[in-house]
């Protein structure tokens, strides 16, 4: 293969390096478009096609359906991992040894507390408050009680931001949870695993001691393995950009929080329960609602179908599929909506419209019907993926000001009026 791309503009050729990442993509190094075309930009709504950055954290093949953290393959890790050895991989590049585990699951809990008067801030929300904005306020607030910016040439302090973090976080999403049902804030336990205690927060009554279940903390565990990162999505590109500012870590996560909210990105999981929600509550025909999603004229989209990278199969999406089997079955729930995605799976699975754009079910459609069966309310799914996508968030942060990397700063092509005289107000 040629190692250089040649454009032409004008008749004038100019010859770019092409870099060639592990896994072979190639991609064109342009960094020196403008100097040495005069000013010459490339245009790409949407970032299809364009690399924003050079990442060792996550690798993903849409075509054939891969998705490895740092080398290991999603599936592996769902099945002989846990959450936080993920969570360490991701940041910080390895598997921890069992030392390393021990040590960073302790220096997390002993963060796993938050300034009472975060209460107050709680409290200030209305009920009716959407937890995505609950908790992306509350993570920007940390900000107030942790005053001190993060020396990011030491390791120490990026790691004490790092575990700060990822033992405050899980209590503002327990307690963002909380306040909605008007059930006390509680700290959990810090004698339990990272997940069991996320369960014992969200969900202990005052007036009884709360059992944990071993079906729910192994389904909540790999729901947050699936979610934990996956490369230069929305969210992770909003919190590389604005750590590129040298904004804060928390403050950066907090921006994060707000992409992930929109129903196209994390919020689809929301979207997809509620769409087969109204889809039941219509009599259950999946045929009309799949004709309102291929109708152009019809805003209608299937929700949790379709993906920006994975043009085959979404590989979240299979392991998710079969613990939603799995998870109703030992918790004996039958839920009619699992039926109606199913449904709705194999007509779309066939159907020409859904095969020729490569649309597949993606990791947010049966994810919610897990979460529904744990007892999560819907609107906290978002808040969940949240709380899964928290480390990737780090990683991809703590390599962002770990390279250097410059301030994001997009140029764009200007459409607007040329110039043109003021006009004075008593004259328009
Ligand atoms: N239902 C019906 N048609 C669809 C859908 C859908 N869910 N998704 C894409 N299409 C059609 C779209 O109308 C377009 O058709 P045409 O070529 O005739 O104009 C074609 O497929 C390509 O779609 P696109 O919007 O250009 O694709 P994109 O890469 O910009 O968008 C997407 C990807 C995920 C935003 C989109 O598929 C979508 O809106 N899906 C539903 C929302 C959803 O489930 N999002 C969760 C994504 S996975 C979790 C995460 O990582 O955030």
């Amino acid at each position: 293969m040629s190692d250089k791309a040649t454009i032409e503009i004008d008749g004038e050729k100019y010859d770019f390096p092409l870099i060639v990442g592990t896994e072979n993509e190639v991609a064109i190094d342009i960094k020196a478009l403008r100097s040495i075309t005069g000013g010459a930009i490339t245009i790409d709504p949407g970032f299809k096609n364009t690399g924003s950055c050079e990442s060792a954290i996550t690798f993903l093949d849409g075509e054939k359906g891969i998705l490895r953290y740092r080398g290991y393959a999603i599936e592996e890790l769902a099945e002989k991992a846990d959450f936080l050895e993920v969570a360490y991989l991701l940041i910080f590049g390895e598997l921890p040894t069992k030392e390393q585990n021990e040590k960073f699951h302790a220096d997390i809990k002993a963060e796993a507390v938050v300034d009472e008067d975060v209460k107050k801030i709680i409290d200030a929300f209305p009920k009716s408050a959407h937890p995505m904005g609950v908790i992306a306020s509350l993570t920007s607030a940390l900000t107030a009680f942790n005053p001190s910016s993060v020396n990011v040439n030491s390791e120490e302090d990026m790691y004490r931001a790092i575990v700060k973090i990822l033992g405050k976080f899980p209590v503002l999403v327990a307690w963002t949870m909380r306040k909605k049902q008007g059930l006390p804030l509680n700290y959990g336990s810090d004698s339990i695993g990272y997940v069991e205690n996320i369960l014992k927060m969200m969900f202990e009554k005052p007036n009884h001691t709360y059992e944990q279940n071993p079906i729910l903390v192994n389904a909540l565990d790999k729901l947050l393995i699936l979610h934990a990162d996956h490369e230069q999505n929305c969210s992770t590109s909003t919190v590389r950009i604005v750590g590129s500012s040298h904004a804060g870590l928390f403050a950066s996560l907090s921006a994060g929080i707000s992409a992930l909210w929109g129903p196209l990105h994390g919020g689809a999981n929301q979207a997809v329960l509620e769409m087969l929600e109204g889809i039941k509550q219509d009599g259950g025909d999946t045929k009309k609602y799949m004709a309102k999603a291929k109708d152009k004229d019809d805003p209608f989209r299937l929700m949790g179908f379709g993906h920006r990278v994975y043009k085959n199969f979404d590989p979240r999406a299979k392991i998710i599929k079969k613990a939603a089997d799995e998870v109703l079955g030992d918790l004996g729930v039958t839920d009619p909506v699992l039926d109606i995605a199913k449904g709705l799976a194999e007509e779309a699975l066939s159907d020409d419209y859904f095969v020729q754009r490569k649309l597949y079910p993606n990791v947010d459609f049966y994810s919610g019907i897990i979460y529904r069966a744990m007892g999560i309310p819907v609107e906290m799914f978002t808040v969940m993926f949240a709380l899964g996508r928290l480390p990737g968030w780090i990683a991809q942060w703590r390599e962002m000001r770990l390279r250097k990397e410059p301030i994001g700063r997009p140029r764009q092509v200007y459409i607007g009026e040329t110039y043109r005289p003021f006009v004075n107000l008593e004259d328009r």
